[in-house]
């Protein structure tokens, strides 16, 4: 490897700040530079890059000026799935006109909020010959990456290969009003976290050094609902909390989704992928869980269970907070506690592994035309949730479908 990899950040929120604090973990790379439309935010996040002392990070004028400084050799696209669109049009744009090199880019999940964009943009980013990853966390998750290994070097080696992976994410609901909007987001739950579970169970039963050819999707059963936030107690909170625009009275989303992903293996076995995503549960906060089963074994993984809590009696009334665990709903009684989430969560393996690849131009283990495929997938289980029947993949319309959730139209 020549040098370090300077990088620069799309979006200064939530996602950001997580990645940022993973970089602690990262080699040869430095967090160097952040835009976002909120200068004051893209501020903070520099701040933080410096407090960390993982880059002397500095708050860009606009995308161009960033993409254009020769300190910046990789971009981390992290902005709203709304702006994916015209974020990667300005970056390839600058490319284009000569006035910045860059050695990769990374981009959050998902990829784009249909099948249509998500090719798009591809198309794009691949038309400036520019290296990309799609950043998928849970795959480097360091309870998965273990799991997985052993599971196929001890069972699956002896009793023959895993047939059914799990896979699940459920919190009580996302911290910004865009991620409710169907039109923003791209749709409810579903097109939100079903991204990661989809993704991961596909990773689960794909045999280790196989690539994604050695499972084949073929049949998708969607189920989607709203079990809580449609509740009217629940849609004037939601109205108070994130704004007028959230109104699930008139434009709802749904708050759950499963999907069984049937795949067929290259010896014309039937394996199963079951995921499952909600914004109804209410747990001690963020659960990340999967399950992976054979023969004659099992594996099974769950945040919630971290082997660290703490009890606070009824005479602890402290404020609430998000210091025990992403997404949390409480802050007395038994509560586990998740240390160093962005490692726990896969940010940090995730972030090392893209900053090699683009560092020694070795090919990334998820580059968009993976993220396509997960997009694929979060379309077909709309279309199959809409028709009220399972699909053959990929079903007929797919690149043109957008889910009513995402036009409005939707009616639990
Ligand atoms: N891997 C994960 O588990 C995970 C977790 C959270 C979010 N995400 C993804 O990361 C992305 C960002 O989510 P978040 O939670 O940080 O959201 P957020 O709303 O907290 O932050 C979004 C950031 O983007 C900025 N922004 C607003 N308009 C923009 C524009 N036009 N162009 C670029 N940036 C703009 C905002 O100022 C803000 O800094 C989303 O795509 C989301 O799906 C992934």
């Amino acid at each position: 490897m020549t040098k370090r990899l300077g990088v620069g950040f799309i979006g200064s929120g939530f996602n950001a700040r997580f990645h940022i604090q993973a970089w602690t973990g990262v080699r040869d790379a430095d967090v160097l530079g952040v835009w976002s439309p909120n200068h004051s935010h893209a501020e903070e996040a520099c701040a933080l890059a410096r407090k960390l002392a993982v880059g002397n990070a500095r708050p860009y004028k606009s995308i161009g000026e960033m993409v254009a400084d020769p300190a910046i050799d990789a971009i981390w696209l992290t902005g709203p799935n709304h702006a994916r669109d015209e974020n990667v049009h300005e970056i390839v744009d600058v490319l284009k006109a000569g006035k910045g090199e860059l050695k990769g880019i990374a981009c959050e999940k998902p990829l784009a909020r249909s099948v249509k964009e998500a090719e798009h943009i591809t198309k794009l980013i691949k038309g400036v010959n520019l290296p990309h990853g799609y950043l998928e966390n849970q795959v480097f998750a360091p309870h998965v990456t273990r799991g997985k290994e052993i599971i196929w070097a001890r069972g699956a080696a002896l009793a023959g290969r895993p047939y059914l992976a799990r896979a699940a994410e459920e919190h009580s609901g996302p911290h910004m009003p865009w991620f409710w909007q169907g039109s923003l987001q791209g749709g409810g739950v579903l097109n939100d976290m079903m991204c990661h579970s989809a993704e991961l169970v596909r990773f689960l039963l794909t045999e280790p050094g196989k690539g994604r050819a050695s499972l084949t999707p073929v049949r998708v059963t969607g189920h989607i609902a709203s079990l809580k936030w449609t509740l009217p107690e629940y849609t004037k909170r939601l109205k108070q909390t994130m704004g007028e625009a959230v109104d699930y009275a008139r434009h709802p989303a749904e708050d759950f989704a499963s999907a069984m992903i049937e795949f067929e293996t290259k010896d014309g076995r039937r394996v199963l992928g079951e995921a499952t995503t909600s914004w109804s549960y209410v747990g001690a906060g963020l659960r990340l869980s999967a399950e992976l089963l054979g023969p004659e074994y099992s594996m099974s993984w769950n945040t919630l269970e971290s082997g660290l809590k703490l009890f606070f009696s009824r005479e602890v009334t402290g404020k609430a907070g998000e210091d025990l665990v992403e997404k949390q709903n409480a802050e007395m009684g038994l509560m586990p506690v998740v240390p160093e989430e962005p490692a726990a969560y896969g940010y940090e393996a995730e972030d090392r592994h893209f900053t090699r690849c683009f560092l020694t131009g070795e090919q990334p283990l998820l580059t968009w035309d993976d993220g396509v495929e997960v997009v694929k997938l979060l379309m077909a289980a709309y279309m199959s949730a809409e028709q009220g029947k399972t699909v053959d993949f990929p079903p007929p319309g797919l690149v043109e479908f957008v889910p009513a959730v995402a036009k409005g139209t939707w009616k639990p």
